[in-house]
This record gives C-alpha cells, structure tokens and sequence, in this order.
C-alpha cells in the first residue's frame, strides 16, 4: 500500500573521500513499523541515517518523504518536517545547561526581544524530561556533571520533543542501562501505535528480533536484504550480514576457573559517594565480572579501580601497595577502558596508528627509541586482528564508525602491556563477527596471567565470560556467583533488582 510510506530512500550513496560508506541503497519505512537496521561496524548505517536526518548530503540518490521529495540540509530542516534522530555518538555540550542542549538551535522560539527567556525554556525543558518519566535533573545544570547515560536520556528527550514522525534511534541501547532501554522500548511501542514509524540500529539481535516488525540488513554500504518478523532467524540474519555463517557460540566454553590465588587488587570496606562497604579480591589469570542496574555503583567501581575515583573509607590496594590516584594506577600497569569511549579513551582529532601506539611505548620502546617501522607494524597487527574497517592507520579516529572507535579503544588497551585491565562494556557497539574476537583475546590475556574486569549491563556477556561476577545493587556486593555450567540469566535477575 503505496499511501502507507511514510519515507523511501532511492538509490542513494555517499562517498567519503576514497570511501565509499553507501553504495545506493533503496529502502522504504512504513508508518506503524518498527524497522530494525542492522550490519557490521563501518556498513554504513549511521551515514544513510544521518542523510535521512540532514547530517550529511547523499552523493546520489533521492529520498522521498510521503511522497514529495525531501533533501534536508540540516538537522533543524529535517525535525521540522517531523523526523528526529538519537545519533550513536554523545550529542550534547558539555559547558550548557540541559535546557540549552535541548533548545539548541532553537532559541529563538524562547526569544522576548533581544534577550532568551530562559524561565520558559527551563520549563519547556522540564516537561520534555518529564514527558520521557524524568523527574529528579536540575535543567539549569551544565551537562557534564552528568552521567554518559543521563547525557544519553536527555538526548532521547531532546529528540521527542518535537513529536516526530520518524524517528532514528542509532545505536543507543547498548550505551544505556535496562531501564534506559525500557524508556526506549516504550517509546517505539508508543509512536508505532501512533501510526507513525521507528529506524531502530543495534548491534544486539535478540533485541532487534524481539521489537522489531522487519529488519533491513546492510553489509559494505549495499542493501542486502529485507526480512518480516514471520521469517526471523538468528542464524540466517548473522550470515546475511557477514556473508559467512558465524559460530553459533561468542563465549569461551571452558569453566577452569581462575588461573593463580595470587591477589592483584584488593578492596577492603571502599566507601565512596556511590559505593557501600565494598570488599574484593582480583586475582590474577582471572575474569572478574561486574553486574548490576543503572545507580547500582558498577561503573563507580571500575573508576575507583582504575584510580580516577578516591574512596571516602577504607582503601584499595595493588600488589600490596595503596592506591591513591591515576598516576599511581598507570605505574601499576592498570588499564582502563570507560564507557564513554570520545571523552575519556581516545584522541578522535589523533589517527588510528597514535591511538594504538601512544600507550603501547613500553613494549615498542628499543633503549630509549621507538622506530617508526616498528609503530607502523605493531598497528597494522592490532587492525588485522580487530578488523578495524578503515582506508589506512594514518585515518583519524573521529572519522571512524562507532564500532570500529570502539575496537580502537579496546586496541589501545590490550597493546599497552597492562597487567590489570578494567573493560567497561568493552564491546559497546562491536559487531557479531569481530565480538567473538575480543573475547577470545579477553580469554588469551586472562591465560597470561593478567588481571581482568568486565563490567556489563549484559547478563550473557557476564555469564559466558567471567569466572566469578559480582551483583552490585545499591552501591554495595548483593551477590557473588561461580562460573558454571547451568548458571543462568533467571539466577541472577533476582539480585539485581
Ligand atoms: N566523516 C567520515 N570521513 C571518512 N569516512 C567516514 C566518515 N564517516 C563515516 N565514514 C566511513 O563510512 C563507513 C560507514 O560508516 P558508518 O558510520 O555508516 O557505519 P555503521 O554501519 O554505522 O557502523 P557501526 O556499527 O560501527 O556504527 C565506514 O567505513 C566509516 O569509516
Ligand atoms: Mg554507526
């Protein structure tokens, strides 16, 4: 029913210099559907959507909104013509307040002469939190005292705001925890019962199958294939999108359990603002995982690991020796990957090969000199290996999709010769393929003999990797599990919430 499409795309490409991102690709979203976009990192599925949304102008191609052209030239253009979009990357200001984040670009619509009523526009900014069950954030805050996932939530308010037709939500869920996704859910239920229409990107299918109405699946920037709900296979949308059939396991199979009882860190009654009385042994040659809900304390904890954080109480030691800040923590050979990869990981305005090398100096390091051969190779092994989708390692990181910054940020850890590593949802955003590859490196480094931490919103990636994971709830340990063979999602919920 040709009345029923709300946008279609004809055709359209996009080339990044040498790159080309789309390669004319045709789809249709329907009013009432929830369409699920899914591909590998660097398919190009951020860049056909941030066409639709007015980001970037197709190279070729047309686009069509309820049947009149449409070629937005900019964001604002396109929310006007009801289409708003959650992007994959932090999209607030650091320095503005919440409600300036989200009028941004639209102050004048608060304008009392030459001046801004900021009093209207705080409460505008208000109710729009408040529209998305956001109560408790002071609107007149700078966003970054704010948590990744609050910064995401007012994001997601931000774009709702102006009651979209369309929505795009790229790659958000994995940055937020279960109940920012069920904020998400609810949303897409709500605009599909509104005969209006959802682009829904993850990288997680069981997601995807579960509240999705069809999925369109991308591989190298071409449409491959669009699938209905009636026809959902896990297996057969894994292979469409690699063009390989992809082990059926991602997660190691062995329970050995840890390698040494030799204590790597210890924690003993930590306090701080977030965390009660937390105490804890890392061993190494061991996989530590940490669990929990959103306030529960779990990314806390890693930053009290990687000594970004101070305890109010008690203290952490390494090797015996007290903890008191980041300098110490790198001296101590602890290495730490943060959630919030674009602010506190990488150097996005640095290329590829300076992001692998900066921290990895020690092993490339011959007396007091590093060859520049010996940089050149040690980041094309780290690229090959983590197929890193890019023109050359000379590429710079803001350039990259946001899976391939997030096996960039990973790279960066895994080549600096830490022995303790603290993974904060170290696969955020990664694809299928390249997911079962981290893990096996995971699995290699706990081998070794390093000290490893994984923190995670996502219960499978805990169960199937970790040999001991520990519950947080409400800043304090709720529960301590073994890794076993029959340990399952269900036992461990109950402890969460
Ligand atoms: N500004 C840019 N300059 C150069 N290349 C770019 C730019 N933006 C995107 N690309 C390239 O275009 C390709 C498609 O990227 P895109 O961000 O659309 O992938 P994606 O499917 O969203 O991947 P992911 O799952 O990792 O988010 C990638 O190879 C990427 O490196
Ligand atoms: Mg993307």
């Amino acid at each position: 029913m040709e009345e029923q499409i709300l946008l279609r795309t004809l055709g359209l490409s996009k080339n990044f210099g040498d790159v080309k991102a789309l390669d004319g690709v045709s789809l249709d979203i329907k009013r009432g559907e929830i369409q699920g976009l899914i591909g590998e990192n660097g398919s190009g599925k951020s860049t056909i959507s941030s066409i639709i949304f007015g980001i970037h102008k197709a190279s070729a191609g047309s686009m069509e909104l309820s049947r009149t052209l449409y070629s937005p030239k900019s964001p604002m253009e396109a929310r006007q013509n009801g289409i708003s979009m959650i992007v994959q990357e932090k999209d607030t200001i650091d320095m503005l307040s919440v409600a300036e984040n989200i009028f941004l670009g639209d102050e004048k619509e608060f304008k009392k002469g030459p001046f801004v009523d900021t009093a209207k526009m705080n409460a505008e900014a208000k109710k729009a939190l408040s529209d998305i069950g956001i109560k408790d954030i002071d609107v007149t805050e700078p966003v970054y005292r704010f948590s990744f996932e609050t910064r995401k939530l007012i994001e997601i308010a931000k774009a709702l705001y102006y009651k979209p037709e369309l929505i795009i939500i790229d790659e958000t869920t994995t940055a937020l925890s279960q109940d920012g996704r069920m904020k998400i859910y609810e949303i897409m239920r709500k605009q599909k019962e509104a005969n209006k229409a959802v682009l829904f990107i993850s990288h997680d299918l069981p997601e995807l199958m579960e509240t999705c109405d069809c999925l369109t699946i991308l591989r190298d920037g071409s449409f491959v294939k669009k699938i209905e709900k009636s026809d959902f296979s896990e297996n057969e949308i894994k292979k469409s999108m690699v063009g390989r059939t992809v082990s059926e396991n991602l997660y190691r199979n062995d329970f050995e359990g840890r390698m040494t009882d030799k204590v790597a860190v210890c924690m003993e009654n930590v306090k701080t603002d977030l965390l009660d009385n937390i105490n804890l042994n890392l061993y190494e040659g061991e996989i530590l995982g940490i669990g929990g809900l959103s306030g529960s304390g779990m990314h806390e904890l890693g930053r009290v690991f990687a000594g970004l954080d101070r305890c109010n109480e008690g203290e952490v030691k390494v090797y015996g020796e007290k903890l008191k800040d980041l300098a110490q923590a790198l001296r101590l050979k602890i290495g730490y990957i943060s959630k919030d990869r674009d602010t506190e990981t990488l150097f996005l305005a640095e290329s590829i090969k300076d992001n692998l090398t900066i921290s990895a100096w020690n092993i490339l390091k011959r007396g007091f000199l590093i060859l520049p051969g010996d940089e050149k190779k040690f980041a094309e092994k780290q690229i090959e290996e983590l197929k890193i989708k890019c023109s050359s390692g000379n590429q710079l990181v803001r350039e990259l999709s946001g899976g391939n910054k997030q096996k960039v940020s990973f790279g960066k850890l895994i080549g600096n010769g830490s022995r303790i590593m603290i993974l904060d949802s170290p696969t955020r955003g990664v694809d299928v393929g390249v997911k079962t590859t981290m893990y096996e490196l995971i699995n290699n480094l706990k081998h070794e003999g390093h000290a490893i931490v994984i923190i995670s919103e996502e219960l499978p990636e805990l169960i199937g990797m970790c040999d001991r994971i520990l519950i947080l709830k409400d800043g304090a340990i709720s529960k301590e599990f073994e890794r076993k063979p029959d340990l399952k999602e269900t036992d461990i919920i109950n402890y969460l919430i």
